[in-house]
């Protein structure tokens, strides 16, 4: 985990406020990369929850993981308007080219379903992908 000057930063952006507690989840996750014990136990006290509650939370979603995963990470549409477009029979080929190095996750819907199959990497969104596009996506992460 990164230095607690910096956690303390990030849940001080949002204490205080009604419902604080997911915006700094995803904000911990985002800026080191996983919400560990330390961070949950920040977390925890600034908004006087149990640890307990936090991690409850943080052990439900799957956006949010006690240790950082270094590797490149895509995100791979496989809900229904992806499915009818495609995007399962791109997946084997996919997870060939991922193998350990790339995270290849399964996601549910980006916002582009009707030009999908689609996913993400970083910021940058990815449409219309045929299994020669979404290989080239990962061997090039
Ligand atoms: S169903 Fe894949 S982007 Fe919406």
């Amino acid at each position: 985990m990164a230095n607690s000057q910096d956690l303390a930063q990030l849940i001080a952006a949002h204490a205080g406020k009604e419902g604080a507690l997911l915006p700094i989840l995803h904000d911990v996750q985002h800026a080191f990369g996983c919400v560990d014990g330390e961070a949950e136990a920040a977390i925890a006290k600034a908004l006087n929850l149990s640890r307990a509650e936090v991690h409850g939370v943080v052990s439900f979603y799957h956006d949010f993981t006690p240790a950082a995963d270094l590797r490149p990470h895509i995100e791979l549409c496989r809900a229904e308007a992806c499915k009818a477009r495609g995007v399962e029979a791109l997946v084997d080929a996919a997870q060939v080219a991922a193998g350990e190095r790339v995270k290849l996750k399964t996601v549910y819907c980006l916002g582009l379903c009707s030009v999908g199959p689609a996913a993400r990497m970083g910021d940058a969104l990815y449409a219309r992908l045929d299994q020669a596009a979404l290989v080239a996506l990962v061997e090039q992460a």
